[in-house]
């Protein structure tokens, strides 16, 4: 009977909630927050950033005369790496605000690459996000995923984080894990293994941001803005506070919901591109769910199924992974 409570069930759902709670990382991590002069420093575009609140909130604009950037004054070998981000709203064609992790300034042949990149996109229509992957200098290869959102990142703060270790980089949108990367021995030099900066910019990407350069920015409603704030660094030297050194970072729990997430969020992955990769790249495991993907990688039908998920979720704040 499916109303009864049987001693069984009840104890699996003890032993459900015992594990839930055992975890390495039940949700993200809680770290000391950093205001802008603790631990950044700006890169470009003079009076395009400004602080407020004592440094807690950063604003980066583009205008037609620069976009702006700050990244982090030291370098880090593993660690979290968060931050709060609203994305400027309305028509935002051509603009790229990018938070990520680099190198590229020590190496410039084997640079390291961890990728946040938030594409705007037409008035109506929503920012895409997109994570990638470089190591040792592999840019020819690119590890592109990108996905829909759950939210409207335009109109709220939301937690964007990497946590990068030896053995894994996990990323994630506020609690939800959105992709991992596993270390394994046929990543051979691409998963990033050299201290790297954490960086935020805001940028022109008009040749290729939007629907491959087909919109351009429109100055027109420049200034656009990107607000960050609970600046997050924080090294795995402390292992009170990171599982750092723990093989699975990730609960079954968190697995289910980072699956969840793909499966309804992912709208263009590396590993389903047949035009660039005909034979998928190593550290691919690609099932009957690539049936879901044109040959581009591109999936098959987003906007229908987004446009079913809207109306029958209007309401609600719970992603429901
Ligand atoms: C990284 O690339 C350089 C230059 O191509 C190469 O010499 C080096 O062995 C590579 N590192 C690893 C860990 O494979």
């Amino acid at each position: 009977m499916l109303c009864s409570y049987s001693p069984k069930l009840f104890f699996i759902l003890l032993l459900h909630l015992f594990l839930a709670n055992a975890e390495p990382i039940p949700s993200l991590p809680n770290l000391r927050k950093l205001s802008f002069h603790e631990g950044y420093t700006q890169i470009f575009g003079d009076n395009n950033l400004m602080l407020h609140h004592e440094g807690k909130k950063v604003h980066i604009s583009l205008d037609e005369r620069t976009g702006s950037g700050f990244r982090s004054q030291e370098s880090y070998l593993h660690g979290f790496f968060s931050a709060s981000i609203k994305l400027p709203s309305d028509y935002t064609a051509g603009v790229v605000v990018a938070f990520y992790m680099s190198n590229g300034d020590v190496y410039e042949k084997t640079h390291d690459e961890l990728d946040f990149e938030f594409l705007g996109n037409v008035r109506g229509k929503d920012w895409r996000i997109q994570t990638n992957v470089y190591g040792n200098g592999s840019t020819s290869v690119g590890r592109e995923e990108r996905y829909g959102l759950w939210f409207d990142p335009t109109e709220d703060f939301h937690q964007y984080s990497i946590l990068w270790t030896y053995n894994n980089i996990i990323f994630y949108v506020d609690d939800t894990p959105i992709r991992e990367v596993e270390r394994i021995p046929s990543s051979g030099a691409y998963f990033p293994s050299k201290p790297m900066s954490l960086y935020a910019t805001i940028w022109d990407g008009s040749q290729w941001a939007t629907s491959g350069g087909r919109y351009k920015v429109n100055y027109k409603y420049a200034p656009y803005i990107a607000e960050f704030t609970d600046l997050v660094l924080h090294t795995c030297g402390n292992h009170q506070a990171l599982p750092c050194g723990s093989a699975s970072l990730l609960s079954p729990e968190q697995r289910l919901s980072m699956e969840s997430f793909r499966r309804r969020y992912m709208t263009y992955g590396y590993c389903y591109d047949r035009i660039r990769y005909p034979v998928p790249l190593a550290e691919c495991h690609v099932g009957p769910e690539r049936e879901l993907y044109l040959m581009s990688g591109e999936l098959r039908a987003y906007e229908r199924r987004r446009h079913m998920k809207r109306r029958s979720w209007r309401g609600t704040a719970d992603p429901g992974f």
